[in-house]
């Protein structure tokens, strides 16, 4: 018995007090919580997990609005064989109900599969030239989504989020994911201490995390909020990957170790748990309740064009 059963027990009023509680409890919250996860962080922005949330409440707030999410996507040399998949399974599962315009930026338009859109669904392929590393492909990202934003968004989208193609949906990843400046923690990372994370540790990268420092470890596969802020994200990870490159080191795990230095200093307004990005649909974890969204297996070797 604790403490507060024992008090309620000798007094009648703080019984009733004590019910009060749990009833307005249960009003504000609709059930909704979790104890097994931590669910906001230090500096107070929420982390978004299956069960903190309603989402037809969520969906009805931002009815209201009149909202264009903008979401790219890169799919060069080999990697085109990720788009039906990641299209259709998008279609199922992404924002349903709400504008989405995917900017599909490729080195071979006519690889893109004829995937059938909903209402106020659209595509735009992007031509961009291919090259000759992964690294460079993943990292060339950041200065293509600054332009992009710059150029054309401004007038279209309110939000934008930045994908892998080489994932897939399997659940609800909706407008509960929004938010000025959005992260996903890494999968691999989310239940392990810091000093497992791999930021780069290397003083002379502009990525460099010493001991000690960090909060969480951000994947560099989905991330996301308002332009102004995803533009002033992608637009410093460009200039600090250029300095790298000047100085000739190359950041342990690319523009996500860059990411993970940018929300070092610029904290994101909201978290997105592993959920919104998993490893691989077949692995199971007890706090992941709901796959949203995965990375799908594939070989490295066969689908990179080098090593
Ligand atoms: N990518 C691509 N072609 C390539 C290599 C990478 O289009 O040959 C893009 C693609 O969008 C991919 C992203 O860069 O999802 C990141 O690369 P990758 O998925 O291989 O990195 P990982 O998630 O395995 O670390
Ligand atoms: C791997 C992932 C890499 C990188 C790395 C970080 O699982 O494939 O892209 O995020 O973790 O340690
Ligand atoms: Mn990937």
């Amino acid at each position: 018995m604790d403490g507060d059963c024992c008090l309620t027990m000798l007094n009648p009023a703080v019984v009733s007090i004590h019910n009060c509680v749990l009833v307005c409890r249960n009003h504000l919250t609709g059930n909704l919580g979790r104890t097994d996860v931590a669910s906001v962080t230090p500096w107070l922005a929420p982390i978004v997990w299956e069960g903190t949330f309603d989402s037809t409440l969520i969906d009805s707030i931002y009815k209201q609005q009149n909202i264009t999410i903008a979401t790219t996507v890169f799919a060069l040399g080999k990697y085109t064989r990720f788009l039906k998949d990641f299209l259709e399974s998008a279609e199922e599962h992404y924002f349903v109900g709400f504008r989405v315009h995917y900017h599909l930026f490729t080195d071979q338009a006519e690889e893109v599969p004829n995937v059938k859109l909903g209402q106020e669904r659209y595509l735009t392929v992007k031509k961009v030239p291919s090259m000759n590393r992964w690294q460079d492909i993943s990292m060339s990202r950041m200065e293509i989504l600054e332009k992009l934003i710059e150029n054309e968004l401004a007038s279209e989208a309110d939000y934008i989020f930045c994908l892998d193609v080489d994932t897939k949906f399997y659940g609800r990843w909706g407008v509960e994911s929004l938010g000025r400046l959005v992260g996903v923690i890494h999968p691999w990372f989310f239940n392990v201490p810091r000093f497992i994370f791999t930021y780069e540790r290397r003083p002379e990268s502009q990525a460099y995390i010493p001991a000690g420092e960090g909060d969480y470890y951000f994947t560099g596969a989905a991330f996301g909020g308002s332009l102004e802020d995803v533009h002033h994200l992608t637009k410093t990870c460009r200039e600090q990957m250029n300095i790298d490159i000047a100085n000739s080191i190359e950041a342990i795990w690319h523009e996500e170790s860059h990411l993970n230095k940018y929300f070092l200093y610029n904290k994101p307004s909201k978290l997105l748990s592993p959920e919104y990005l998993w490893r691989d649909i077949s692995m199971s974890s007890g706090q992941v309740k709901i796959i949203r969204l995965s990375h799908v297996a594939k070989n490295n070797a066969e689908v990179r064009p080098n090593l």
